[in-house]
């Protein structure tokens, strides 16, 4: 978790520029060290913070966790603290939260306390992780109801139903990377496209030419196309299909492949590019054997007769105990 080190003199510029650009991590706070402040960024924002020293932080503040945990502690016995939720997202108007086993009694006292809290939310789902290949949620409402709202993000809206399709809010710094990295008229495949994680902030950022966005998921592909619409895009070619049959061939500068198990699917990006162009290939793997999404697409451009520079290899978040969500920028040539 990274955070800008600022002196204190410096520090209320530096917030609301971080502020401004969407960098800032609202989910940490501010915090002082003496004469210097720390300010919480996202993931993937070092950049724009050149000439200031960019600190890994030991011991964040979180923004709400005092918040839930005063609220419950007299209401939840003492050997259970340790389980009370630090974090949760809102999701527009809608919270999810993890849940241990150990809480189990106390889930609808949690969601109540949260929608106390966030009075401006309507409900509280209890996030129960995501299944398969369409990365479907498993919720269960613990409080209020409703389960269909508008996030902002980045000066993009996502209309979503949290019950249908996921959000992930720890992307945020990596949809902005990508939008940075889009140059003037090209044209983008984005082949695991969903509401439009990446395909909508392209389309609002940049100048892209056009956005070729695959979906196989009924219920994502009608978000995707609700999407488009709020947000007024007309470059936009939305696609319902199964992306490794329905992905064109040898149209594109840029192919997004935003899906953590999707290395199947690394000959139809690479036969998508025209004759050279980036790749961009998420995949979850075990710190063990960290080289391996890089290995993968080397070997898939070896046997496609094509070469490759890897330009970039990121964390985007963690996934679980020791397995890393990461990212690879290729040129393929
Ligand atoms: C949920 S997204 C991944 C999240 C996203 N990268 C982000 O920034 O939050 C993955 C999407 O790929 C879709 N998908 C899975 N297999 C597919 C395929 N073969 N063709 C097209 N879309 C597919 C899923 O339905 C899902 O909407």
């Amino acid at each position: 978790m990274k955070a800008v080190r600022v002196h204190k003199l410096k520090a209320e510029e530096v917030r609301r520029f971080a502020e401004r650009i969407g960098a800032k991590d609202k989910e940490r706070l501010v915090v002082c060290r003496g004469d210097y402040v720390e300010i919480p960024i996202l993931d993937g924002f070092e950049r724009y913070f050149e000439g200031y020293e960019i600190v890994e932080q030991n011991n964040p503040v979180f923004a709400r966790k005092a918040d839930l945990f005063e609220a419950l502690k007299d209401k939840i016995p003492k050997d259970l603290w340790e389980y009370i939720p630090r974090r949760y997202k809102i999701i527009g108007d809608v919270i999810l939260v993890k849940i241990p086993n150990e809480l189990e009694k106390y889930k609808c006292l949690i969601g109540e306390t949260l929608l106390k809290i966030h009075k401006r939310c309507k409900s509280v789902w209890r996030d129960l992780g995501r299944e398969g290949m369409l990365r479907k949620p498993k919720v269960e409402l613990i409080a209020g109801k409703g389960s269909e709202t508008v996030h902002k993000e980045n000066g993009c809206l996502f209309k979503l139903d949290v019950t249908k399709v996921m959000f992930s809010v720890g992307n945020q710094g990596e949809r902005m990377r990508i939008v940075k990295l889009v140059q003037d008229d090209e044209i983008v495949v984005d082949m695991f496209a969903g509401i439009g994680y990446f395909t909508i902030p392209i389309a609002v950022h940049t100048n892209a030419k056009k956005i070729y966005a695959i979906e196989i998921n009924p219920d994502s592909y009608f978000y995707l196309l609700e999407n488009i619409k709020l947000n007024r895009i007309s470059n936009v070619l939305p696609i319902l299909g199964d992306s490794m049959y329905v992905t064109p061939e040898r149209i594109a500068d840029r192919v997004v492949m935003g899906h953590i198990f999707c290395q199947d699917f690394l000959p139809v990006a690479i036969r998508a590019l025209k004759s050279d162009g980036y790749i961009h290939y998420h995949e979850s793997v075990p710190e063990v054997i960290i080289q391996r999404p890089i290995e993968r697409i080397k070997r898939a451009c070896e046997l496609l007769g094509k070469d490759v520079r890897i330009e970039n290899f990121r964390k985007v978040k963690n996934y679980s105990p020791g397995v890393l969500h990461v990212v690879v920028d290729a040129y393929i040539y």
